[in-house]
Formats: structure tokens, C-alpha cells, sequence
């Protein structure tokens, strides 16, 4: 991975605090569990970890520990000796060897099985590893980093994660929050990915595009927008507007936006009801007029009002 892509796009308060509690603990020896819903940047934050960190110069390993048998596992993490089971022909160093002297990133700690947890809470507690088959203990300097998708505790609780791990990888724990609560790094997410994708074209986003990424849910996080903003790269030419947006993203944000819209008229301008709805009338009869270059009759026809209607509202809001 280059330098560049390793930037961490961010201006959100939490995760400014985030990145200062990681600055601080880099080069200590503690182990440091990453948390959040999936894209959210859990491996590019085991990487700037590693990056920043004396270890910087050394090997970083990385694996994921969901979807593969434990004996497989086992042999990946801790290699294994000539001849400990059928397929093993030749010996083979495992991840944690490999990652001496450096950094390794478990991810999907969550999913790891039993038998291996106790593999890793002693290479935790003696710093030493055993290859699958052999007796001899090999010692081990690794940084441990680890992801997980949910909160360990709630696996502790139900038995599926044993605890006395969990409180030796939870050492230093980094939340990081999904997108749609820090809603104010979408801009700059989405500045960032025009300018790596589409470097040569300066692509610009329109404010009301903006808008509609701002409000969206962001189930899939950093990565679903980055998808997006690459897809966009491929066909838009100078600025974005709605239109280039996918259409799921365009269509979940009509209604929804709306009430958001109409919610934060309350909450933050301390509007009545009856001011929200007049505000919304107003808003649509000024669009129908400007969308029909001051035409009244067509405007009345595109609300699919009756023209003395119409211009009965107009003159309930003064807007003639
Ligand atoms: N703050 C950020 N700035 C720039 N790029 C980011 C940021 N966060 C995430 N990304 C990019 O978004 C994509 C997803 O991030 P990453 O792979 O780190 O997420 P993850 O939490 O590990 O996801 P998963 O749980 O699905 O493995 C990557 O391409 C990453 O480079
Ligand atoms: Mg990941």
C-alpha cells in the first residue's frame, strides 16, 4: 500500500479523538482491538497503526480469522512442522513468525473458534508461539492489532469468546463510528475519492448531490461510498449533480429527506407545526413559479392545482 492511499480522510470530532488516543499508544506494547460496522476503515486504521509505529520498518501481516477451518487457521497463524498432518510436506513458518519485530492485524476477531483463542491468549501471555506439531517454543515480538464487527463483550457473555482474551486484546479499544454519524466527513470522503479516481478531470460535486450523500444511510460505510464516487468517476464530466447518483441512493432520500428536513425545522429552529407546512407550501408553489419562468397558469398545471387556486396561495404568502 502507498503513502497516499493511506490517508485517514477525516474531520469528525470522534474520530480527530480516535486517532489521538492511536498516536498515543503506537509504540507502546499494548494490543489494540478496532471496532465498527463493516467499511467503516478497521484496516486502514491497522495500517496507519503500524505505519506510525517503530515497527514501521518491519513486517505487517495481516489475515482475515472468519470463514476458515481451525486446523488450516492454526498452521496459517503458527506454521507447522514436516510431516504434523497429511498435506504438511514441507515445514512452513507461520504468520506470526512472519510478523516479528513487527505488527500483525487479526481481522474479524469475532469469528475466531475456541481452540484457537487459547492458542492466541498464550502467545499473548508467554510471547512465544508453537509451530502445529513441534514442542519447541519460539519467542515472538509482534504488535497485536484486531478488528471486530461487534462488541466482544456480548460474545463473552454468551460464552463464545473466552474472557481472559478478551481483556488482553482489548488492551486500548478504538471505536470508530459508522458514516451516518459523522455525517460531516462525507464531503471531504467524497472531495478525496473525486480526486483519486479522476484525478485528470476535477470533478466538482453540485450542493444539492452533496445533500442527498449526506442524508443517506450508508449501510455499507466508507466503502459503499467509495464504490459510488468511483462509478461516478467513470462517466461524469465536470460537476455531479442528483442525477448521476445511483438510483437507490436518489429514491431512499426523497420522502426521507423531507421529514429529516421538516424535523430539523422544529428541533433547530424552533418552527411550529403550522410554520413547517406553510414553509413547505410556500417552497413548492415558489418552484412550480420558477420551473415555469413566472408562467401561472402553467405553474398551476404542474401542481395540478386549479389557477384560482393557485393564485389564491399566492396571495396567502404574498409571493404576488
Ligand atoms: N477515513 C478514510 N479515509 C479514506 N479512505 C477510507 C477511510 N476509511 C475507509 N476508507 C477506505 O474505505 C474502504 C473500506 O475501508 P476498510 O477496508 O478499512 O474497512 P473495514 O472496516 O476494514 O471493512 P470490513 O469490516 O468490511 O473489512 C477502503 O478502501 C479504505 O481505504
Ligand atoms: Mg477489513
Amino acid at each position: 500500500m502507498s503513502k497516499k492511499s493511506l490517508i485517514i480522510v477525516t474531520q469528525n470530532k470522534n474520530m480527530r479523538e480516535a486517532i489521538r488516543k492511536i498516536d498515543k499508544v503506537v509504540n507502546s506494547d499494548a494490543s489494540i482491538l478496532l471496532v465498527g460496522e463493516t467499511g467503516v476503515g478497521k484496516e486502514i486504521f491497522a495500517e496507519y497503526i503500524h505505519r506510525t509505529s517503530i515497527r514501521s520498518e518491519n513486517a505487517f501481516v495481516k489475515i482475515s480469522l472468519s470463514a476458515m477451518p481451525a486446523d488450516l487457521l492454526a498452521s496459517e497463524l503458527f506454521g507447522h512442522v514436516k510431516g504434523a498432518f497429511t498435506s504438511a510436506s514441507e515445514e512452513k513458518k507461520g504468520l506470526f513468525e512472519i510478523a516479528n519485530n513487527g505488527s500483525i492485524f487479526l481481522d474479524d476477531i469475532d469469528d475466531v473458534p475456541l481452540n484457537i483463542q487459547t492458542k492466541l491468549l498464550r502467545v499473548l501471555e508467554e510471547r512465544e508461539i508453537m509451530r502445529v506439531g513441534d514442542i519447541k517454543p519460539i519467542p515472538i515480538n509482534v504488535k497485536l492489532i484486531t478488528a471486530s464487527k461487534v462488541d466482544l463483550k456480548e460474545l463473552v457473555e454468551k460464552n463464545i469468546f473466552r474472557a481472559d482474551l478478551y481483556y488482553r486484546i482489548n488492551v486500548v479499544r478504538i471505536n470508530i463510528p459508522p458514516l451516518r454519524e459523522r455525517r460531516d466527513d462525507i464531503k471531504p470522503l467524497v472531495e478525496h475519492f473525486l480526486k483519486h479516481f479522476s484525478p485528470e478531470k476535477k470533478l466538482k460535486i453540485s450542493k444539492e448531490a452533496l445533500q442527498i450523500l449526506i442524508d443517506y444511510n450508508w449501510p455499507g460505510n466508507i466503502r459503499e461510498l467509495r464504490n459510488i464516487i468511483q462509478r461516478i468517476c467513470l462517466f461524469a464530466e465536470k460537476e455531479i449533480i442528483p442525477i448521476d447518483l445511483p438510483a437507490e441512493i436518489r429514491g431512499m432520500n426523497t420522502i426521507e429527506n423531507l421529514i429529516k428536513a421538516c424535523h430539523r425545522c422544529f428541533v433547530e429552529n424552533s418552527m411550529t407545526y403550522g410554520d413547517v407546512i406553510n414553509c413547505l407550501e410556500l417552497n413548492l408553489l415558489r418552484k412550480a413559479l420558477d420551473d415555469s419562468q413566472g408562467n401561472q397558469s402553467k405553474a398551476a398545471k404542474s401542481l395540478n392545482l386549479s389557477l384560482s387556486t393557485f393564485r389564491d396561495k399566492l396571495k396567502k404568502f404574498k409571493i404576488v
